[in-house]
């Protein structure tokens, strides 16, 4: 029987990827890492210096930038996962607005965020006993990752599952803003220059547009066994 695997999980934004991982990291006491809240930190780190905004994004600057963005996880017993610090602060919440879902996908085109962000993710994980989400987990950060999932649903669905997360916290938020950004994101995720968004080819797809939490929970632990076997 195998230690610890590596599990990769990518796909489009709002595909339940990491309620998903945040199960199975806490099945298999593996380590859970949220890719995202790493780009949507340096995103909040740009917003608050004003290097970017909804217009335009200072890439230089951004770049110059970086050696001033120290990120940092820090395991929350009652929550059952790690929350995020940008430069010592917890800005788990902060990161989640829609504000910043709406200039991250410019800043997570930067390839020398990506190198950084790159660097500190395979550092996580090189010993293996790791669930980490993302969009080049499989293609870029673990290409040799053992079992590997892509995560898709209609942007519908997507957007109307966002929508709802951002009212319960209270956001005042519009559906139609809410499809527009995942539509938007979609597209600069899937087309930027620098690790796009795309199914690795030794990647499972899960489709989970009508699909219950439970139910995917159930299937891909059968895949994980499987590799564990
Ligand atoms: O998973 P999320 O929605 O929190 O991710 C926020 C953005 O970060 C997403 O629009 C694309 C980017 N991202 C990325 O480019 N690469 C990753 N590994 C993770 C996220």
């Amino acid at each position: 029987m195998k230690n610890k695997i590596t599990i990769a999980i990518d796909g489009f934004s709002s595909t339940g990827k990491s309620t998903i991982a945040k199960l199975l990291a806490k099945k298999y006491n593996y380590i859970y890492v949220d890719t995202g809240a790493m780009y949507r930190a340096v995103s909040l780190y740009a917003k608050n210096k004003n290097i970017i905004n909804n217009i335009s994004l200072n890439t230089n600057k951004l770049i110059a930038s970086l050696n001033d963005i120290s990120l940092k996880f820090v395991y929350n017993k009652n929550l059952g996962y790690a929350e995020i610090f940008l430069n010592g602060d917890n800005v788990e919440s902060e990161i989640r607005s829609l504000e910043v879902s709406q200039i991250v996908s410019k800043v997570a085109a930067v390839s020398e965020v990506r190198k950084k962000l790159v660097i500190a993710q395979q550092k996580m994980g090189k010993e293996g006993g790791i669930v980490m989400d993302g969009r080049d987990i499989g293609t870029v950060v673990f290409p040799n990752a053992e079992l590997k999932l892509f995560m898709t649903a209609s942007a519908d669905k997507r957007a109307e599952r966002r929508y709802r997360e951002l009212i319960e916290k209270g956001d005042k938020v519009s559906y139609e803003d809410v499809l527009l950004n995942v539509k938007e994101r979609d597209r600069i995720d899937s087309t930027r220059k620098d690790s796009p968004l795309i199914k690795a080819d030794d990647a499972i797809e899960i489709d989970n547009s009508v699909m219950g939490i439970q139910e995917q929970f159930n299937e891909i632990c059968k895949l994980v066994d499987q590799k564990l076997l």
